[in-house]
């Protein structure tokens, strides 16, 4: 297959497990049952107890100009889709997206909540660039999440279905990603923008972004070819490329 497996009881970070292998081939990916410095976007950790969640990465060559910096941008939003819809054929109902990074679950007893998270590390190389995706999908809900967390058993339970194994959700998505990873080689984020809008958490809602030292409130208009997040205020519609999205009751 296109996929080389790598399945650990336990790791640092499935992404730093993947970054000492330089030499290691595309589609090569690292699962760990447990993370003992899982790391999650602009320097939070991620806590990932044996059993809890499914973690793991996957190293992805872009070649030529597929690898070019601007052409990545919209990578992880890709990766994001590629989850949803991995969830989707399994059954699961109401996966959202949230800018740049989080998986959402909307279920019918539950308010919006994140089901797991994408951290995407790129390098350049000399015939392109380098990607470690990292994925972490809460299997159970932790006991004590600080936060409102969503967990695919919950979401199985709320369904009464069985929920997946993560040996079945692994395979879900790693299949998926073949199929979307292709898709944003070749055409770039542009071919999977209106996916991505149809599954998009906060479309046409009222949002806040807040970045190291500013915040920006309006309506969210989606994002735009390369990824970028698109914010109408009175004075017009800004782009942007970083900072944290949270929804704004009117
Ligand atoms: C976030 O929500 O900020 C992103 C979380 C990403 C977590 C995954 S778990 C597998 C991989 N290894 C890590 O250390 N992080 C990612």
């Amino acid at each position: 297959g296109r996929f080389d497996v790598d399945a650990l009881d336990h790791c640092d970070s499935t992404n730093l497990e993947l970054a000492r292998r330089p030499q290691a081939p595309s589609g090569t990916v690292v699962v760990a049952d447990a993370q003992s410095a899982g790391r999650g976007r602009r320097g939070r950790t991620w806590v990932s107890p044996p059993g809890a969640g499914l973690t793991f990465s996957l190293l992805w060559r872009f070649n030529g100009p597929a690898g070019r910096p601007e052409r990545l941008s919209g990578l992880s939003l890709a990766v994001g889709l590629a989850v949803a819809q991995a969830l989707e054929s399994l059954g699961i109902a109401g996966v959202r997206l949230k800018w740049p990074n989080d998986i959402l679950l909307q279920s019918t007893d539950a308010p919006l909540a994140k089901l797991g998270g994408i951290l995407v590390e790129t390098s350049l190389e000399r015939s392109g660039a380098a990607a470690i995706i990292g994925i972490g999908l809460n299997l159970e809900a932790p006991p004590d999440p600080g936060q409102p967390v969503a967990a695919l058993a919950d979401a199985c339970r709320a369904a009464g279905t069985a929920p997946p194994d993560r040996h079945t959700v692994l395979a879900a998505v790693l299949s998926e990603l073949a199929q979307v990873l292709d898709t944003f080689a070749r055409d770039g984020f542009a071919a999977l923008r209106p996916a991505w809008e149809a599954r998009h958490a906060y479309q046409q809602q009222r949002v806040c972004l807040t970045g190291e030292h500013s915040r920006q409130e309006g309506c969210c208009l989606g994002v735009d070819d390369s990824g970028a997040l698109l914010i109408e205020t009175g004075a017009g519609t800004e782009r942007h490329l970083v900072g944290d999205l949270s929804l704004r009751p009117a």
